[in-house]
């Protein structure tokens, strides 16, 4: 009885790592940053890594804006990570190194107003290697179609918003661009790409 336990224990062990091999190295790593700051925060056990921390295989085109407010966002989960964002007034890049394979990649914004950038005139597009995936995005205007939704169908309103994509990325590079409209202003709160595939089905179950 214990030698057979054993054995199907041993079975199962030999399984989840000859899966966890097959996806590649490159495949399954997973990148959790926290714009607008160096320092790295713990979140239901997972690690964001703060944009300016050095040796993290992602670039910035330029330093940008780090934005910081004092107000805890209402939103529970990620509410110490929404603390911060980085905001930009001209083109920006995040460089991604070593990624490749399929990806869902998370944009995370919960905007607060930050010296003289009123959240509510900001508007701008992003673009993934190439792809569009958002143009004339006001975070601001969304959330407020969202809040009217939340509020019609009885909920409680939300001062964030996710936006969430599968990207299929073939050149061991992801270049996330975000590009303001003349004279406005964007602003991103956290970057969250993690592989599509059993390690994401198995964090999330
Ligand atoms: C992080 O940023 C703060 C403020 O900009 C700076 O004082 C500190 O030295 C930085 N820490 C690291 C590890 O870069
Ligand atoms: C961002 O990357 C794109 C594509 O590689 C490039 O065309 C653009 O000039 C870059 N922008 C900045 C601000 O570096
Ligand atoms: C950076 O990428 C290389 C190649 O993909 C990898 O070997 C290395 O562990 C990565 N470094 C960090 C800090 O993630
Ligand atoms: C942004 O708009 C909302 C209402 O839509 C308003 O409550 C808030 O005060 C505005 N923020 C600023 C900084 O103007
Ligand atoms: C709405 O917010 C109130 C107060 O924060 C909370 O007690 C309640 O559980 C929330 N309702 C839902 C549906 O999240």
């Amino acid at each position: 009885m214990g030698l057979l336990g054993r054995d199907i224990f041993g079975l199962i062990f030999l399984v989840i790592v000859f899966a966890f091999t097959r996806t590649g190295e490159a495949q399954s790593r997973s990148f959790l940053i926290n714009c607008g700051t160096n320092s790295s925060i713990t979140l239901s056990g997972r690690k964001w890594v703060g944009d300016l921390a050095t040796n993290n295989n992602l670039t910035l085109s330029s330093s940008g804006i780090a934005a910081s407010t004092s107000t805890l966002s209402d939103d529970s989960t990620y509410g110490p990570l929404y603390k911060t964002a980085r905001v930009f007034t001209n083109g920006f890049n995040y460089t991604f190194q070593g990624i490749k394979g399929n990806y869902f990649v998370r944009l995370h914004f919960s905007p607060f107003s930050f010296d003289n950038y009123n959240v509510n005139e900001s508007s701008f597009g992003v673009v993934a290697n190439g792809l569009k995936l958002l143009s004339e995005f006001s975070v601001h205007g969304e959330i407020s179609d969202k809040n009217a939704y939340l509020q019609s169908s009885g909920s409680n309103s939300s001062s964030s918003l996710i936006k969430e994509y599968i990207l299929a990325i073939n050149l061991d590079l992801l270049v996330i661009e975000f590009i303001p409209a003349k004279g406005s202003f964007g602003c991103i709160n956290a970057i969250e790409i993690v592989p599509v595939g059993r390690y994401t089905l198995c964090r999330t179950s």
